[in-house]
């Protein structure tokens, strides 16, 4: 049954004292992750985050698949990883591999939380681009106000995101794109990271 839709003047806005400039600038993508946990409660924030982000013609084409801390389907996706990466190693040396695979298995069943992104496709490529679009901006909201938790997400789309069972495994259509894997959870290191000064991709036209 459609539920009915929640409108912009009904939405309850976290309390925070993280700037948008702050979450922007301070956003890193870190790979390690301490132990503590991410609560729904703060993962719900973050869905609540991305579900508004712009949507051309609303139509509302991201897709988010949780997979819980132990769960069977944690393990099967990681199992699916290993496969990839144990693939991708073209080393032959079969310790290469099995460490490859262990790591890939590891980073799935340890991540403190693991979403899983798609986007569904519309009637015409050019929706079809605007929903991925949309997708992306769902992600980036993610990023943010995970920044607002004390969260790190980190986004990827090498690994088990290749596999190509994986939207079978999660329930996904098999025409949906995968937008990424996002792990969640309190960054153990504060990566730095580089950018190109604005003047070297802005071009102010008169
Ligand atoms: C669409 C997308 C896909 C990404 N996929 C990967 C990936 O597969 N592996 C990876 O190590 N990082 C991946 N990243 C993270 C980028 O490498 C990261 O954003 C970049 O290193 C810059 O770091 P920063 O975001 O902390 O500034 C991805 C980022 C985006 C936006």
């Amino acid at each position: 049954m459609q539920q009915s839709k929640i409108s912009s003047r009904d939405i309850e806005v976290p309390e925070t004292t993280t700037s948008v400039y702050d979450a922007i600038f301070r956003r890193r993508m870190s790979k390690e992750f301490t132990d503590e946990r991410v609560s729904d409660e703060a993962l719900n924030r973050l869905f609540d985050a991305a579900i508004w982000a712009p949507n051309h013609r609303l139509t509302e084409p991201t897709r988010f698949f949780v997979l819980r801390e132990g769960s069977q389907i944690r393990a099967r996706v990681a199992e699916m990883g290993a496969e990839v990466a144990a693939k991708k190693v073209v080393n032959p040396n079969p310790e290469q591999r099995r460490r490859s695979a262990e790591a890939s298995r590891r980073r799935v069943l340890d991540a403190p939380a693991l979403v899983y992104v798609y986007s569904v496709p519309g009637d015409s490529e050019e929706v079809t681009r605007e929903n991925y679009a949309t997708a992306c901006c769902a992600v980036q909201n993610m990023a943010l106000a995970a920044v607002a938790e004390g969260l790190c997400l980190d986004w990827s789309t090498g690994g088990v995101t290749q596999h190509p069972d994986l939207a079978a495994t999660l329930g996904a259509e098999s025409d949906w794109m995968m937008v990424g894997a996002m792990f969640l959870g309190a960054p153990k290191t504060a990566p730095t990271s580089r950018r190109s000064p604005q003047s070297q991709v802005v071009s102010w036209l008169a």
